[in-house]
């Protein structure tokens, strides 16, 4: 069991990374974006004039992805997504990748978002939660996005491009996007971030022991870290440990 990892799976614009960067701010753990990993491939490989689905040059530019790649400001228009979904497609790629996000993980427990945290990368996961909702939500949510960022498109081509990239990650024979059988599916078609937030933090603290205030271990974590054991709290079991998220 991996205690303190925290696997969230889903397709597009379902709501995923920012459930994933409210849970690890609230429980003070750190948060990687998988989808980045292969949007910094695929820019590669833009950027060198390759096709995106070249296995060789795929290959080649994971085993070279430095962290720093990760922070580049142009991983998020279309033409990346589009990339990214094809170089996802390539085992060759997903092997180079897988370690890194392992690390990341084991070392000191983590969120990970991504569409095979929970079925490959962490199948022992302490909690696995696969975000969905209606394609027509997640194209119109990805749009607004879009325009808040100046990206000149239209809804129906923002709808067309994700329901292409939903079947191109569903069918891929390499680590096809589908919920762990053990993952708790959360359907966000009409909730807005918030309510997303509380539903999951419910599911945690029912169901994952760990993460449940009165569990010994998570005690001793705030004894150690804060040298104080969780207090009561009428805000569930995330109260306990406050300092070390944004709470
Ligand atoms: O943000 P959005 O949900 O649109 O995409 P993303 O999470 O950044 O992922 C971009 C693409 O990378 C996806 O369409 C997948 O094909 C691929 N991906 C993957 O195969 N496995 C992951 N763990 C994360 C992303």
């Amino acid at each position: 069991m991996s205690a303190r990892v925290i696997a969230i799976d889903g397709p597009a614009a379902a709501g995923k990374g920012t459930l994933a960067r409210r849970l690890a701010a609230h429980l003070g753990l750190p948060y990687l974006d998988t989808g980045l990993l292969y949007r910094a491939v695929a820019r590669h490989l833009l950027d060198a004039g390759h096709l995106p689905s070249d296995p060789r040059e795929a290959v080649a530019a994971a085993i070279r992805l430095q962290p720093t790649d990760l922070e580049r400001t142009d991983l998020r228009t279309p033409e990346v997504d589009r990339a990214a979904a094809a170089v996802a497609a390539i085992p060759g790629v997903r092997a180079a990748l897988l370690e890194f996000q392992r690390g990341f993980g084991s070392a000191h427990g983590a969120v990970l978002d991504g569409r095979d945290i929970g079925t490959i990368i962490f199948p022992e996961a302490a909690a696995k939660f696969f975000v969905t909702a209606s394609v027509e939500a997640r194209a119109e949510r990805r749009w607004k996005e879009l325009q808040q960022k100046g990206v000149a498109t239209d809804l129906q081509s923002v709808l067309d491009d994700m329901k292409a990239r939903d079947a191109a990650d569903e069918s891929r024979a390499a680590a096809p996007l589908v919920p762990a059988n053990d993952a708790i599916i959360l359907d966000t078609t009409h909730m807005d971030a918030g309510q997303a937030f509380a539903a999951a933090l419910h599911a945690l603290e029912k169901t994952v022991l760990f993460f449940r205030k009165e569990h010994p271990l998570r005690r001793q974590e705030c004894e150690r870290t804060r040298g104080t054991a969780p207090g009561p709290s009428s805000q569930g079991f995330t109260a306990s440990c406050r300092h070390r998220g944004t709470g």
